[in-house]
């Protein structure tokens, strides 16, 4: 994987450039935290917005249950259902994930099951109070079957929680040019998915495919996120620094293997079409925004 030049962005985060600086594993690991920590950001550091009680003693009374169960769908790396098990220490939390890479060390109420989710769930329905799946888009391929076998798990008074960031990149003030190679990002995934049969509009189908699975009660949140320091309010700008440094560091990753295998791309093109990505992203004119 090529540099992604993020040691050269203005420092703003105390903290940020030694985040970024790490190369090889240690590196990613910690760009990894990064990228929890910006759903944290975001997410006023809640890490869930499914109104079960922040009082663990409340929510077990509530439910009426000697144990709750959480389910988190494609876990790796980790950090959330590893966090939530700290929270929650009386719940039972169970992580899924394709990826054999086992944490470390869990919480004693968490295990980790390297899973395909996308098989037969190997749990009984009505098992879990919340069932909880971040970032998985171009990972499923029809969301309302999968939205309605995890309906069937779930307990009749739990919540799915879904979380996704758009690959759709825009901006309110003309300053993103439709020729741009951050606009064509968006057109080549969905290109991608189309080929691969599974969509990267996870975000854009949620709510209509939980709907459409028989669900009721169904809150959706959009949020803003800037792509770089660009805004005005300091919250923004954080945030936009930490979409930057979790783009920078995920999207070759991304982009390689689909645009090579799946598009057929050859890798000089792919690495000229990175490049100019790379220099947008960076671009402090240009004023793009994601949606969580
Ligand atoms: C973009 S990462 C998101 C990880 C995590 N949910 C987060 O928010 O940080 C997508 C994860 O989904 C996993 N994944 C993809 N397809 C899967 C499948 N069919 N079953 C289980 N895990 C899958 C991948 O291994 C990867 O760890």
């Amino acid at each position: 994987m090529g540099s992604t030049g993020i040691d050269s962005l203005p420092s703003f985060s105390p903290g940020f450039k030694e985040l970024s600086a790490p190369q090889g594993s240690e590196r990613r690991h910690l760009t990894r935290i990064n990228n929890h920590t910006m759903y944290l950001e975001i997410l006023d550091g809640k890490l869930h917005r499914a109104p079960i009680s922040d009082d663990p003693q409340m929510w077990y009374r509530h439910l009426g249950d000697v144990k709750s169960s959480v389910l988190f769908l494609c876990s790796r790396p980790h950090d959330l259902f590893k966090d939530f098990a700290d929270k929650y220490p009386s719940a039972e939390v169970i992580g899924i994930d394709l990826s054999p890479i086992q944490p470390a060390t869990v919480p004693p109420n968490c295990r980790f099951v390297v899973d395909d989710i996308n098989e037969q769930w190997q749990y009984p329905d009505n098992k879990f109070d919340l069932i909880h799946i971040r970032a998985m888009a171009g990972s499923v391929p029809d969301w309302v079957v999968f939205h309605k076998i995890a309906l069937r798990h779930l307990k009749p008074d739990g919540f799915v929680e879904q979380v996704e960031l758009s690959g759709q990149a825009m901006s309110d003030d003309g300053t993103l040019p439709q020729d741009s190679a951050l606009v064509q990002w968006w057109e080549l995934f969905k290109a991608m998915g189309q080929k691969m049969g599974n969509t990267f509009a996870a975000g854009e189908v949620a709510c209509e495919s939980i709907n459409a699975a028989g669900f009721i009660h169904i809150h959706k949140e959009k949020i803003k996120v800037p792509i770089g320091p660009w805004a005005k309010d300091k919250k923004l700008k954080e945030w936009g620094y930490w979409n930057l440094c979790f783009l920078l560091d995920g999207f070759d990753g991304f982009a390689l293997r689909g645009m090579t295998t799946v598009l057929g791309w050859p890798i000089e093109k792919v690495q000229l079409y990175l490049a100019q990505l790379r220099k947008e992203l960076k671009d402090p004119t240009i004023h793009s925004y994601l949606y969580l």
